[in-house]
Formats: C-alpha cells, structure tokens, sequence
C-alpha cells in the first residue's frame, strides 16, 4: 500500500448520488484542481426529485463532465491513477450511473477503484480548503436527505451517535417550504426571506429536545399545516411569509444547534465540521459560531459549492481511506451484484 501510495498523484471523484452529477481532480499535495457539477433542474416543476429522471439526466451528464473535469484540471486519463465513487447511499438508480461508469474507466485504465459512503464523504469537504480539522472531530451531516451527528475518531473511522428518525433537516426545510408554496428546493429561498422575517412569531414545536442525539421532524411539517390551514387558508402576505420562514427556520435550526450542543458536552472535541446542503443555512451558521464561542471548539463549515453534493469531497475521502489503508479494488472484482458490496 504504501509504495503504492507514493506513487498516487490524481484522484478522481465521481458523484451520482441524487440530482447532482459531478466530477473532481484532486492531488493529495496540491489539492482541489477542478470539480465540475452538473445540476439537474428538471425536477424543480415536480416539487422533488424524480428518481427515473434523475438517473437518465446522470447517463446524459457523466461523460462530459467527467471529460470537464479532466480539462479543467490540465489533466489526461493517463495520470488518473485511482477512482474515487460514491457507492451510497443514494437513489440506487442515480448510484449506479456513477459507479458503472467507474467500474468501466477503471477497467479501461488499469486504476483501483474507492467506492465511498457518499453521506461520510460531506465531512471530507472540510479538508479541501487548506484548514484541515483535527482528529477526533464532531460532524453534523444536515442535507436532503442525511442528517446525522457523528463522531471521526480518525481518519475514514467514524461512529454515528444520532441520526434523524423520520425527515432529514433539508426536507424539513422542502416540505414546510412547498405548504408556503415555495419553489422546490426551499431550503435556500427560505433562507433568504427569513432574513426579512421575524423569528418570533410563532413557536412552531421543536422535537425530541431530550438526552438523545436522534432527531425527528416530522411533528413540525404537520404543526406547520395544522397551522397554515387554521389561520392562513386564504394565503399569506410578503411579510407573514417571510416571518414564517424565520419561525420555522428558528426551529429547523433550534434543534439541530442544542444537539450537536449535547453532542460535544459528551464528546468535548476540539473541532467541529458541518456540511451537507442545510450547513450553507444562515441562522445555522450563526448559532453554530455562537455556541463555537461558548465551548472554544473550532468550527469548520466548507465554502456552500463543496457543501451540497460535489465529487470533491468523494475524491477528498477516498484519499482518506487509501491513508488509512483501507481496502481499494481492481475494477475485474468489482462484479457482485451492487447491493451486496460489503461497505
Ligand atoms: O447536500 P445536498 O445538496 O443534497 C443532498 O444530499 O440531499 O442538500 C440539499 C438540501 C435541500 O433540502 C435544500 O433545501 C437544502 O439542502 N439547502 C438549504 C440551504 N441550501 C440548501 N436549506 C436551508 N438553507 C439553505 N441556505
Ligand atoms: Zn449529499
């Protein structure tokens, strides 16, 4: 492994796991040298993701944006000398654009192959701006379809200590989103009009606030339709609007803040990693530096591009497990049916 390590120059990511479709180039020692993603609007009319056109939209982008990729990054096939791919988890049809293409370029030049947990590998994009966090660090995973804290005791060993019993944050943010008839994904437009919005105006409930790390949010998207269809079955003005939005981003964010809070007095690491879609989230970033003062820990949140689904942080976790000497594949072993892959 080692000998095989010094030799490991390009790395390149691919990532298929929902309705992004991305490519990256990146060099252990000179870092991030492209990441391309391809973003599938289709699904905005359809209030969601449609896993059938998500998965022809993959077939559609993979090849130029992995050939975009290569060019961005000034670097022939030739030098790519391991494939790292999302493996999961992740809309199966969607995965396995990605990984059958891999398996194929693999084949074709003769790389190993990393296949990544795709929900692990949003901790790795805090480790492609230069400001590396110490191990062990706290990592909240807050996306469409993840939300988890979890523990990285060390590089690629990670132990989830709560995770979302129902809705994931993003989705929390979608479907309240789609009730107040916002486009699809509201989780951003939500942002932006609770900046003009007051938080307080109504206490929408916040879930589970025990000793546990789980989360729950489905008890809030039905508080918020008991509450829409009572006092607003007529719609909402601009400004009801955008205060609601600040009333359930207050709660969306309440929860996720007081349990990564729990989370660290047990755990007290000195750095902390957010990422996932939710993590580009304002009000979330704001309590999360507040309650990084409070304790002294050191927040990384990764700029929004490497935040939301991007090959980057795939390619940047799978140089982590070839670190850690975890296993890598020739592309010929790689012939299981997909869904028994032991990882
Ligand atoms: O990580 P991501 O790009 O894709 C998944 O793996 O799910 O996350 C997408 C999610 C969507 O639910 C979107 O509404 C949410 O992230 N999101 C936000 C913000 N930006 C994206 N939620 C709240 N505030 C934002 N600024
Ligand atoms: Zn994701």
């Amino acid at each position: 492994m080692q000998g095989f390590l010094f030799f490991i120059m390009y790395i390149l990511g691919i990532e298929s796991s929902c309705d992004e479709t991305s490519a990256a180039v990146y060099h252990p020692q000179n870092g991030l040298l492209s990441n391309v993603v391809a973003s599938q609007h289709i699904h905005s009319k359809f209030g969601g993701v449609v896993p059938e056109l998500a998965s022809r939209a993959h077939q559609r982008n993979i090849v130029p944006t992995i050939e975009q990729a290569l060019k961005e990054a000034a670097v022939t096939a030739d030098k790519i000398q391991a494939i790292a791919v999302a493996r999961g988890p992740g809309l199966i049809g969607s995965l396995l654009v990605g990984f059958s293409f891999a398996k194929a370029l693999a084949q074709r030049w003769g790389t190993p192959i990393i296949p990544v947990n795709h929900v692990d590998a949003h901790l790795y994009a805090a480790f492609l701006d230069g400001d590396d966090p110490d191990f062990p660090f706290l990592g909240l995973i807050v996306s469409g379809g993840h939300t988890q804290i979890v523990l990285v005791e060390a590089p690629a060993k990670q132990r989830v200590l709560g995770k979302t019993l129902d809705d994931a944050a993003g989705e929390a943010f979608d479907k309240t989103g789609k009730m107040l008839n916002l486009p699809y994904p509201a989780g951003p437009v939500m942002d932006k009009l609770s900046k003009k919005g007051n938080g307080n105006f109504h206490r929408f409930p916040r879930s589970m606030m025990d000793e546990s790390l789980d989360f729950s949010f489905s008890g809030l998207k039905t508080s918020v339709l008991y509450y829409l269809n009572k006092h607003y079955s007529e719609g909402v003005s601009e400004q009801e609007l955008s205060d609601l939005c600040a009333s359930i981003s207050e709660a969306i964010t309440d929860v996720l803040v007081s349990k990564m809070e729990k989370a660290w007095q047990q755990h007290a690491a000195d750095h902390v990693v957010i990422s996932g879609g939710v993590s580009a989230n304002s009000m979330l970033k704001q309590k999360m530096h507040e309650l990084s003062q409070k304790h002294g820990f050191k927040l990384h949140i990764p700029k929004p591009a490497l935040c939301t689904d991007n090959a980057a942080m795939i390619a940047s976790y799978g140089w982590q497990l070839l670190k850690a000497g975890e296993l890598t594949h020739q592309p010929e072993t790689l012939d299981k049916p997909f869904a028994s892959y032991p990882f």
